[in-house]
């Protein structure tokens, strides 16, 4: 009998430990650009794109076929014994495309939160300090290390302390929920400064890194105001803290128009995460930094058996080729514009919206009971995700209080697929609002 969702997921329910779960009922059989295909032969518009990795769609040619051209060359010899062409060619490119004008250097890992880990270690190193500052609703991974790092308790670190050392956290940039009771632009980016506060309790010269999402992920897509990060910056600068940017999910052209999130605001970072979106898919996460940074650490401090394996770097060639041919940072600007359009119309329409936000095309809305108290409305982003697949879109919540819709779709989506995708978005609140 041919497999179905539901045998599988019996299946599943006798071999996969509970504890990795998956968000969606249907099993893949399929993707091409911005679709995903389940067993049954189901299409649906992918508003999550493996959380942020598809940017160039679902079975680019140009990535598959680079993937099989390398597949029949060599799949590993550990660039650590016996290193090759693509890593280094993709090393040059990472360094050429990372925002500044600093010489830089580039090491590669695997997932996202093995790249966190490596940024702390390099950080840690060339300082000689320990302290590393996160924000609230940070998410950085689920390693011991990165765990710690991310700020939301429940499902991230519930059970698994204790927690490694020498992390704090400060408030951040939220402002539709400002931790300082304030309001934009009236504050003068108040939270940017907290840090001077800060150094009250943990001195500069106990702090190695402070590491931020230019645009927060999980916590809830928040996009802080433009003068958040430069101030921030310039306080790091000037108290010999590295400013460190986790580009895993606002990078690679996610935020429209340019490459990495933080170039919106004109830092260049020390140091800077990438993965996700770098390689289509195939594992690969990278640290790139200025020289004098990344250099500091000793031969053979940093590394793996995996990082910068072969195929995956071949992806990650193809992926840039592709953002070049096929002007994605321009597509990802105008796909942001119209996103934008849309949901600011879904919010004329919908109480329940409190808040639209984001940077380009990593667009979110907060949904809450009431706009006034702002409580969140977490089962109601729930309901709307469920509705949303049982009419053929895929889409993903987060935040800190789970209310948060937030798109993640290939920047190669046909905008018929878009218009699609939103028209499902608004049918689904329009049969809340019919429930309720
Ligand atoms: C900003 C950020 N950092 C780190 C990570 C961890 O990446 P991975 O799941 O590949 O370990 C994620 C994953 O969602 C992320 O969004």
């Amino acid at each position: 009998m041919k497999a179905n969702n539901k045998s599988l997921g019996e299946l599943r329910g006798t071999v996969m430990a509970k504890g990795f779960a998956s968000g969606k009922p249907m099993y893949i059989a399929a993707a091409k650009g911005a679709m995903i295909y389940d067993v049954e032969g189901n299409g649906y518009i992918d508003f999550g794109g493996g959380i942020a990795v598809m940017n160039v769609g679902h079975s680019n040619p140009k990535v598959v076929q680079a993937i099989k051209d390398q597949v029949d060359k060599f799949t590993h010899t550990c660039f650590m014994v016996a290193p090759y062409d693509v890593a280094v060619q993709l090393g040059v490119k990472l360094c050429k495309i990372a925002p500044g004008k600093t010489p830089k250097r580039v090491m590669y890992a695997n997932s996202g939160a093995e790249a966190v880990e490596n940024v702390v270690k390099i950080a840690r190193y060339h300082t000689k300090k320990q302290g590393i500052v996160v924000l609230d609703h940070a998410f950085h991974g689920r390693t011991l290390l990165t765990m710690t790092m991310t700020s939301k308790a429940k499902p991230y670190k519930w059970g698994f302390g204790p927690f490694a050392p020498e992390i704090y956290r400060i408030p951040n940039a939220y402002c539709y929920r400002c931790p300082f009771g304030l309001t934009y632009p009236k504050c003068d980016c108040a939270c940017a400064d907290y840090m001077k506060d800060f150094f009250g309790k943990i001195p500069a010269d106990m702090l190695a890194a402070v590491v931020v999402e230019p645009v927060q992920g999980e916590g809830g897509f928040i996009a802080p105001p433009k003068e958040y990060f430069p101030k921030m910056a310039r306080i790091c600068r000037d108290n010999g803290i590295l400013f460190v940017a986790d580009e895993i999910q606002s990078g690679m052209a996610r935020t429209g128009g340019k490459m990495f999130a933080i170039e919106h605001c004109g830092v260049e970072p020390d140091l800077m995460t990438v993965a996700k979106s770098l390689a289509a898919g195939l594992p690969l996460s990278a640290v790139v930094g200025k020289q004098e940074i990344m250099d500091s650490v000793h031969p053979g401090g940093i590394g793996g058996t995996y990082g910068g394996n072969p195929v995956c770097c071949a992806a990650a060639l193809a992926v840039l080729s592709v953002y070049e041919e096929e002007k994605i940072l321009e597509k990802s600007e105008r796909l942001g514009k119209k996103l934008g359009k849309y949901f600011r119309e879904l919010k004329r329409k919908y109480e329940i919206i409190g808040d639209v936000r984001g940077l380009g095309p990593m667009l979110a809305m907060e949904l809450v009971k009431d706009r006034k108290t702002k409580e969140p409305a977490p089962e109601a982003t729930s309901a709307i995700v469920k509705v949303a697949l049982e009419k053929g879109l895929s889409i993903l919540s987060c935040g800190q209080y789970s209310n948060v819709l937030r798109t993640m779709m290939p920047l190669v989506i046909t905008d018929e697929q878009l218009e699609k995708g939103v028209s499902i978005l608004d049918d689904a609140f329009a049969s809340l609002e019919k429930r309720r």
